[in-house]
């Protein structure tokens, strides 16, 4: 049965505003085109994109690695048709599948690097754990996952809508109080760092990175 889910702007109706909305509230263009760089892709690489919403990330990375592999995953169908669309548009061979937020579709030892924008904040403590043991076991041994989310929150103002979030949303509050790399130890991944931060309207979003090591 297919898990509840947090749709990208927390309500169905704001789905297709999506695209439109972050690129204005975060620099979107330079994190996502970092974190594509941290990557060092090869054209042998294998890359999933966990929660790739409309696709913007896989785009990006298929336009400057076309020998590479791509595929992303997402939960709700109504923003991979979005997705779809704009891969279409670009006539660029990616596939995006939904998933029902459990097991992922993925075989073990099957992909290179994992990479995941915006998304682990959609997710309770207890999923995020669970998402990224799954990201773990379909990697190979040496593979390499990426993360580009909010992390912990310096600025007062940001500490204080933290908090209020806790109320409303626990799964940002995790993130606000820079949840994320003790989480990608405890799913098994090794040499855990924190490559970048960037601060935004919406808060400072951090690129980390774990590998399996095994
Ligand atoms: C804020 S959007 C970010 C989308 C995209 N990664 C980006 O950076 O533009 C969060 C995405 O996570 C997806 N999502 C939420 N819960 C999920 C889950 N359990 N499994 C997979 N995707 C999920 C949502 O459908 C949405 O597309």
């Amino acid at each position: 049965m297919k898990e509840k889910f947090i749709p990208a702007l927390d309500f169905p109706l704001l789905t297709k505003l999506f695209d439109s909305f972050i690129s204005f509230a975060i620099p979107e263009r330079r994190i996502k085109g970092d974190l594509m760089d941290f990557m060092n892709i090869t054209e042998e690489d294998k890359i999933l994109d966990f929660g790739c919403g409309t696709g913007t990330l896989l785009i990006l990375g298929k336009q400057k690695h076309p020998e590479a592999h791509f595929e992303g995953i997402d939960i709700d169908p109504k923003i991979l048709e979005i997705a779809k669309r704009k891969i279409e548009k670009q006539k660029l061979d990616i596939s995006v599948v939904e998933y029902d937020g459990g097991k992922l579709p993925q075989g073990n030892n099957s992909i290179n690097k994992a990479m995941t924008s915006l998304m682990m904040h959609h997710l309770s403590t207890d999923k995020k754990l669970k998402a990224m043991q799954e990201i773990f076991r379909v990697l190979v041994t040496g593979g390499e996952f990426y993360i580009a989310d909010f992390g912990m929150q310096k600025n007062p103002i940001f500490i204080l809508i933290g908090n209020i979030a806790a109320k409303f949303e626990p799964e940002l509050k995790a993130n606000f109080t820079g949840c994320l790399p003790k989480l990608l130890a405890d799913a098994g991944f090794k040499n855990v760092q924190t490559l970048n931060t960037y601060n935004t309207k919406l808060g400072t979003i951090c690129i980390y990175s774990g590998q399996k090591v095994v």
